[in-house]
């Protein structure tokens, strides 16, 4: 970690305020950071190499409008048998260089009654099925032991954003993601399961990532991609591409939304610089 963290304070050399964590067909957005500097994953000392289709595997750093951010494109999953810190390890090294917000998104499963494909849905709260947590393990220094996890994704980012959505006219909903380890999608009794437990929707991610960023501090958001009905509640069967498609189709609202966001939740985040 400490060569991860020396070998990204010498790249990005204007410290990141904003981690942005960007999901399965979800990477474009990284093309419109200002003055970019584009790190492969393959250069940096430490980090997991992605090889999951549709995941470029890069980090971008540099400025999305008025903010300091670095662009996870491409993020490392539990199922391609990275250990949890791995998994989490880049927002732990991102936090190191300073950044206090996490913006995270992913592509998941709708699950709650009336959900469709193409849905955006903040995430209110998580249920972590993964069986697995990046904070299990040998302490970490100035990281907390036993993180609170009571409001986990923070409820003034979610206003903002639900006021962002509704200025621009995006559809946006509230709701809980399940965790799950994949790669195999559910069963429909899983499914059903899932219902009666709480989720709204189900994905394979940015749990990890969360509890990682909880535990430096970080303030978060959340926003899950609804591509597809989860298993059983669509009539067909379910596929990767499928998921990468409807991404790409809903990917302008949520660059829209993450663009809109990211200035307000900047300044809500340092409310003393505000003032002064
Ligand atoms: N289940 C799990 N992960 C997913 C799904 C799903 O239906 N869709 C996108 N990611």
């Amino acid at each position: 970690m400490e060569n991860t963290i020396a070998f990204l304070r010498e790249r990005v050399t204007r410290a990141p305020h904003a981690i942005l964590i960007l999901g399965s067909g979800l990477g474009g957005l990284a093309d419109e950071i200002q003055d970019a500097v584009r790190i492969p994953y393959s250069e940096i000392p430490g980090f997991p190499v992605t090889a999951v289709a549709g995941h470029a595997g890069a980090l971008v750093a540099g400025r999305l409008g008025p903010v300091e951010v670095v662009a996870m494109q491409g993020r490392f999953h539990l199922y391609e048998g990275w250990e949890p810190t791995e998994v989490a390890g880049p927002v732990r090294a991102l936090a190191a260089l300073g950044a206090e917000v996490l913006l995270v998104t992913n592509a998941a499963g709708g699950i709650r009654p009336g959900m469709q494909p193409g849905d955006l849905m903040l995430i209110s709260d998580h249920l972590n099925l993964m069986g697995r947590n990046p904070l299990a393990g040998t302490e970490v220094i100035g990281s907390a032991r036993f993180v609170d996890m009571t409001e986990p994704y923070d409820a003034e980012f979610r206003r903002v954003a639900e006021q962002v959505a509704a200025e621009q006219g995006i559809p946006l909903s509230e709701g809980v993601y399940a965790a799950m380890l994949g790669p195999s999608y559910e069963t429909p009794a899983e499914i059903r399961m899932l219902g009666r437990l709480g989720a709204d929707a189900v994905g394979m991610s940015t749990v990890p990532e969360v509890l990682v960023a909880r535990a430096m501090g970080l303030r978060l958001l959340g926003i899950s991609c609804i591509t597809n009905l989860a298993a059983g509640l669509g009539g067909g069967t379910l596929a990767h591409e499928e998921v990468l498609e409807v991404g790409i189709r809903v990917r302008d609202q949520l660059a829209a939304l993450i663009r809109g966001v990211l200035p307000r939740i900047a300044t809500a985040n340092r409310p003393a610089e505000a003032a002064s």
